[in-house]
């Protein structure tokens, strides 16, 4: 009996292990628990120390599903509440409202779909597939810039394909990159690292990461980093 207690208490033990298992299946949400509200919204990462960037020309560059639908923006998920904006651009425009920069949007040859379940599937596909996706908008005149600020969704816990197109297009050697994301819990992710590793030439400053349920209401927060890192 004793014996066969044990055996059961084997298996269960075994069926719980697998149940931990970090990495989510195909079939599972990408979208993890969300963080409680007491979450740091800024992220901080392993960087060079602000420097003095006031006078320098700033771009900023972000990557909105909302932009590369067919869907109506404003009725879509990917939209900020009583906006017609995605989730960067929202947090693009308060960034050139400090600093003055110019905004450049990300576009993709393909058009992403509008519901939640068919996007996370083709991100899914092209992450696997380490897919590099056509861009149809292009920085022409990069080397005028000495600070790009990049902003993006966390997808499938890392950054969207697309932006490895974007990485791959250009050479940031001797820039200043500053990172922005929107998640639902995974924070920035360990994307601000990886884009340190994609561009080891450049210098990447502490970015932000912000809750997609707080974008509408972080502006505070995004001015009280850009005013940290010298704006
Ligand atoms: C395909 C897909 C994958 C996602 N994966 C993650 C994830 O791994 N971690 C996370 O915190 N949020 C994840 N999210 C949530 C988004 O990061 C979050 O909703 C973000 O604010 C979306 O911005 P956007 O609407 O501009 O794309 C995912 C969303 C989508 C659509």
């Amino acid at each position: 009996m004793k014996r066969i207690a044990a055996l059961l208490l084997c298996c269960l033990l075994m069926l719980t292990a697998c149940g931990q298992s970090a990495q989510p299946t195909e079939a599972e949400s990408p979208i993890p628990e969300p963080q409680t509200s007491a979450a740091p919204v800024v992220e901080s990462v392993e960087t060079a120390a602000a420097p003095s960037v006031s006078d320098d020309k700033v771009l900023i560059v972000y990557f909105a599903v909302a932009e590369n639908s067919d869907v109506d923006a404003v009725s879509s998920a990917s939209v900020v509440a009583g906006t017609s904006d995605g989730m960067s651009k929202f947090i693009a425009d308060i960034i050139a409202e400090r600093t003055g920069g110019e905004l450049f949007s990300i576009r993709t040859e393909e058009k992403f779909p509008g519901q939640y379940e068919p996007l996370a599937d083709r991100a899914k596909e092209q992450q696997n597939n380490g897919e590099l996706p056509p861009l149809t908008s292009h920085i022409e005149n990069l080397g005028d810039y000495d600070v790009i600020f990049i902003g993006y969704p966390v997808w499938w816990y890392t950054l969207p394909q697309v932006m490895f197109s974007f990485f791959d297009e250009y050479d940031f050697a001797g820039k200043t990159i500053v990172p922005f994301v929107t998640h639902y819990g995974s924070r920035d992710g360990g994307t601000f690292r990886t884009i340190a590793e994609l561009e080891p030439e450049a210098t990447v400053l502490q970015g932000i990461a912000v809750h997609q349920n707080d974008v509408a209401n972080c502006r505070e927060d995004v001015l009280e980093w850009l005013s940290g890192l010298g704006w």
